[in-house]
């Protein structure tokens, strides 16, 4: 089975260098304006990059820190130098457990492995993260696509699919989470049609996955946030698929701030609210959603937009009048009895304790 990135051929959010000396990543703020790469060397530059979100998504903030373990073990693997880097990668984002999962994966390998060849280890074990998320992500979309056939075989026009912020190939190593599933219905002739959110507080329905959707040339809209729930009454979305940042033991999903206001008005109208969940996602150690960190981040996304002007340059412009007191919460938690169900990796399972456990017994 190809499971490689469905984005054109090498073009990866992230990638080891050959000499293992360093990473490269596409520099997401940049986008979808230009196409720019940047090379991290060193832990500090994967801490900044995660922070500043030049690379963000669950998936993949747990693939670049479990680089920048690699990068520290190049230079100093002793045990309280992994230990300092890890704890530096695990304060750069709160809310997403890839990050902490990816750490603690890598600490768990590199303590059993002498020191002369923890260097190695650890590029290998990094370079596995990376390619088990292509596969976990290639593997959940199978799984909903079955979602989209059942709805395609059943009307005419092309399946209607709500997707929040992005959880797509950028979001990840590859493939996606929530848009795994849309590319492999696009590919096997499937006729789906995306509506496009999360236009504010930054703009990475806009920006990230329209510029994603729009490479493989499944067709999309740009919608405002609040346009969701009008739609939704209509009869206009068949199903929402997002993505998430954590899930805890009850079923309740950490996603981008606006997803819970996207499950209350799919419950109201009857439409089906899915949750692409890989398994690292999980987080089994919190009993519910209230207990997940939801980040807090800098009032300038709100008061401040970046765009591109008539000739061409990228600009930032205030919105709002100066000095406007503002909050913004990055996450939001929607209950598990407004999920319908999460897609994972190993099937649709119900978001609720028993089903969650089962599926991480059967993982390991
Ligand atoms: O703040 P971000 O951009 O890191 O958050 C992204 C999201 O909330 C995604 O929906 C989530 O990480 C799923 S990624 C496949």
């Amino acid at each position: 089975m190809n499971v490689a990135n469905v984005a054109r051929p090498g073009l990866r959010p992230i990638r080891a260098l050959p000499g293992r000396q360093g990473v490269e990543v596409i520099d997401q703020r940049a986008l979808p304006h230009a196409l720019r790469f940047e090379t991290l060397a060193s832990v500090e530059a994967v801490a900044t990059a995660i922070r500043e979100m030049w690379v963000r998504g669950a998936p993949l903030i747990g693939a670049a820190a479990a680089y920048g373990v690699a990068l520290q073990a190049t230079q100093d693997a002793r045990d309280e130098a992994l230990h300092a880097a890890g704890a530096r990668l695990q304060a750069s984002r709160p809310t997403a457990v890839n990050l902490a999962w990816a750490v603690q994966r890598m600490q768990r390998v590199l303590r059993a492995t002498p020191l002369h060849e923890r260097a190695q280890a650890a590029w290998d074990e990094a370079d596995a993260i990376a390619e088990e998320d292509l596969r976990v992500n290639h593997a959940l979309g199978e799984h909903g696509l079955g979602l989209l056939r059942a709805v395609a075989a059943r009307k005419k026009d092309p399946v209607n699919v709500l997707t929040h912020c992005n959880a797509g190939w950028l979001a990840t190593v590859g493939w996606g989470t929530a848009t795994s599933a849309l590319y492999q219905a696009h590919a096997a002739g499937i006729a789906v049609h995306v509506w496009v959110d999360e236009t504010r507080p930054r703009n990475q329905g806009a920006g990230l996955t329209a510029w994603e959707l729009g490479q493989a040339g499944v067709p999309h809209t740009v919608i405002a946030d609040n346009a969701g729930g009008h739609l939704m009454q209509r009869g206009k979305v068949d199903l929402c698929i997002v993505g998430c940042d954590r899930v805890a033991a009850n079923g309740d999903v950490c996603n981008k701030i606006g997803t819970y206001l996207k499950a209350l008005a799919a419950h109201d109208c009857g439409v089906p609210f899915f949750v692409a969940m890989p398994a690292s996602t999980l987080d089994l150690q919190l009993a519910d959603g209230q207990r997940i960190p939801i980040e807090e981040r800098d009032g300038r996304e709100l008061t401040h937009v970046a765009g591109r002007s008539a000739p061409g340059e990228v600009l930032e412009v205030q919105l709002t009048p100066d000095g406007t007191a503002v909050a913004n919460p990055a996450f939001d938690v929607t209950p598990a009895r407004l999920v319908t169900g999460l897609i994972t990796e190993r099937g649709i399972v119900a978001a609720e304790p028993h089903a969650l456990r089962r599926l991480m017994e059967e993982r390991s």
